[in-house]
């Protein structure tokens, strides 16, 4: 089979992939968002940096986009993936831990180790498939500087109820520690709670524009902090001339025409997972641990099937030019039972990996 980096192999043929490995989004939005981007780099924004605080505007409509507007600051970001960076080395030193899941988005615990500090991985590969209030209790201790809440949570699919953000909330109110709540995938739920409901003064929002409006190549996300907080984030910025600003530009055109295009784009997403859901159940020995899932991907459990999810990986990818994601990019403890499957790709690319899953399964068993 094939030994090159499977990244080097997809980009290489990217059009003639499926690209359903990294959560990225491919539906249509609104041409108003290009529109925008485009009269923005003819009138040439994009010979001037942007104002360090961000194209202006832009925060404003972002806080609005959460319904925070008071006491609530926001630094612009090169992506979520530079706000947990900037967060991480801001807050976290040697002896410190973070309490986190397993499953998860592992690029941000990495960012804990460069911290020297730990995170705390809670096993979530069972059900509910997600933290729950008791475990999080649990596990944090008099080291323990936040606790990360990817909600709906990469890779799972798994969301939390209000009930649970409260719950999570007032541990992180109690121990006196910060409440990450990462958010990347929130337009996806079908429904949501913000834990700045409960500890305002404690939550610090994680946001990325890659996923919901699909601006993954653009770069660009944000950290939403209390005010409190501003001034030691912005020190820790690792850009402080802030983001590309045409990205910005297109960010704030996103989240003005967001009711033209969200609702459209939700729709085909939640169809293309079902298409999936449905080949899923006619396989026999694997399972969709979470369904529907309230992100723009879900889990495939192929535990029972003896199969290695790397290999399965490589032969679609290979063979038939569908990128999905083996378990262990995603997990330490439960990354040999499962792959990743995102499904925000033009409908035909969800059809064509519900048609060859069953192929590559029965192949290599
Ligand atoms: C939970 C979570 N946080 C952050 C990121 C990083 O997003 P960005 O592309 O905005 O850097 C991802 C990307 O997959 C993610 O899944």
């Amino acid at each position: 089979m094939e030994k090159k980096d499977p990244f080097v192999y997809a980009h290489e043929r990217e059009k003639d992939i499926v690209w359903m490995s990294q959560n990225t989004n491919q539906l249509e939005t609104s041409s108003k968002i290009q529109e925008a981007m485009l009269k923005a780099l003819k009138e040439g924004k994009h010979n001037l940096y942007p104002h360090r605080d961000g194209v202006l505007g832009f925060k404003d409509v972002l806080l609005d986009d959460l319904g925070l507007k008071d006491n609530y600051d926001a630094l612009i970001t090169n992506g979520a993936i530079e706000a947990t960076y900037t967060l991480t080395r801001a807050m976290l030193s040697e002896g410190d831990n973070v309490v986190a899941s397993d499953p998860s988005f592992m690029p941000i615990h990495h960012q804990v180790d460069l911290c020297d500090a730990e995170t705390k991985e809670i096993d979530v590969y069972k059900d509910p498939y997600k933290l729950t209030v008791e475990e999080v209790n649990e596990a944090v201790d008099r080291n323990t500087e936040m606790i990360l809440l990817i909600d709906p949570l990469n890779p799972l699919g798994t969301s939390y109820t209000e009930k649970e953000v409260k719950g999570i909330s007032e541990i992180a109110e109690d121990n006196d520690i910060l409440l990450v709540h990462d958010i990347t995938y929130r337009d996806f739920a079908y429904e949501h709670t913000l834990a700045s409901e409960f500890v305002p003064e404690r939550t610090i929002f994680v946001y990325s524009f890659s996923k919901n409006v699909g601006f993954a190549g653009m770069r660009l996300g944000a950290l939403i902090m209390p005010e409190e907080y501003s001034e030691l984030l912005h020190k820790y910025r690792t850009n402080v001339l802030s983001a590309n600003v045409i990205a910005q530009v297109g960010g704030k055109k996103a989240l003005e025409t967001k009711e033209e295009w969200l609702p459209n784009m939700l729709d085909q997403s939640r169809k293309n997972q079902k298409i999936i859901k449905e080949a899923v159940d006619q396989i026999p020995d694997i399972h969709l641990p979470v369904y529907p899932s309230n992100t723009n991907m879900f889990v495939i459990d192929i535990e029972k099937t003896g199969l290695d999810p790397q290999k399965v990986q490589k032969k679609l990818l290979y063979e038939h030019g569908v990128f999905v994601r083996g378990g262990n990019y995603l997990s330490n403890t439960a990354g040999n039972k499962f792959i990743r499957v995102s499904f925000t790709v033009p409908q035909e690319g969800a059809e064509k990996f519900a048609e060859k899953l069953p192929v590559v399964l029965e192949d290599l068993r």
